[in-house]
């Protein structure tokens, strides 16, 4: 927890299915130079890459605090499944983070809320951080059923009786993934504060250390505003994190916006 008794806020950057190794070598070393030369400040960074460049990027990351993170789980520790990561192994080579049940996978790889639950436990089993990504479509908004959409999807893909900062969740409305469009502040701030009150039952020790971040088209223009809205404890971040500047500038806005709010 931060000194202000919000939780520190975390900015998490996806860089999903880009980069070959030179570029994200040097992208990663050049976001590690300027968490060493500014210092991190009240927030806490991780950077997702492609699994391709963990191990690489764990040596890049070196000495800077920023932590490493992949962008998905198998939900079991080993065996015969061709293609996948296990929790473990992710563990094994550095990382604390896992995004579980990232739109981009429920919708290319047919996972169920019940397949995310399974990948965050085996997160949790392996020591990683699961970070369980909800949100609506654009249909289920405009027919008025975001809200029960993503309690529904809550219920089913959190595992029971964590602690609260044991994992993370990431509100991502689908129809803001990519596309320049956000939701409107106040509706952030009311999904942000069902998605705490409709946890308040699942874990040990209540949710005043959940952190919930804010995901979708966030980049360095918007962040201030949206970091600063009442329930928004960091960002997960995709397309604005390709370019460290850009995302470092994310990530000064969720420190300097706990830095200012003491009270908070
Ligand atoms: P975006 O992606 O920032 O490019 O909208 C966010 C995400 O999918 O995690």
């Amino acid at each position: 927890m931060a000194a202000s008794g919000v939780p520190r806020p975390l900015v998490v950057a996806n860089w999903k299915m880009n980069g070959l190794r030179r570029d994200g070598i040097d992208r990663a070393r050049a976001l590690a130079g300027l968490a060493r030369a500014k210092g991190h400040g009240p927030c806490d960074i991780a950077l997702c890459p492609p699994a391709t460049l963990l191990v690489e990027l764990r040596a890049a990351l070196d000495g800077s605090e920023i932590a490493l993170g992949a962008q998905d789980c198998h939900a079991t520790e080993s065996g015969a499944h061709t293609g996948d990561l296990a929790a473990p192994m992710l563990a094994d080579v550095g990382c604390r983070y896992v995004i579980v049940g990232h739109s981009e996978r429920r919708a290319g790889h047919g996972e169920t809320d019940e397949a995310v639950r399974s990948k965050a436990l085996a997160a949790l089993r392996a020591g990683l951080v699961p970070i369980v990504c909800v949100g609506e479509s654009e249909a289920e908004r405009g027919r008025g059923d975001g809200v029960k959409v993503v309690r529904g999807q809550l219920d089913r893909a959190l595992p029971e009786g964590v602690a609260a900062d044991a994992l993370v969740i990431a509100y991502e409305p689908i129809w803001a993934i990519g596309t320049g469009r956000t939701p409107q502040a106040g509706e952030i701030v009311a999904l942000h504060a069902m998605i705490r009150e409709a946890c308040a039952a699942r874990f040990s020790g209540g949710t005043a250390a959940l952190r919930v971040l804010y995901g979708g088209s966030v980049n360095a223009r918007n962040a201030a505003e949206i970091l600063a809205l009442d329930g928004v404890n960091g960002a997960l971040v995709g397309g604005a994190s390709l370019d460290a500047v850009g995302f470092w500038t994310i990530c000064e806005a969720a420190g300097r916006h706990v830095a200012a709010a003491p009270g908070r």
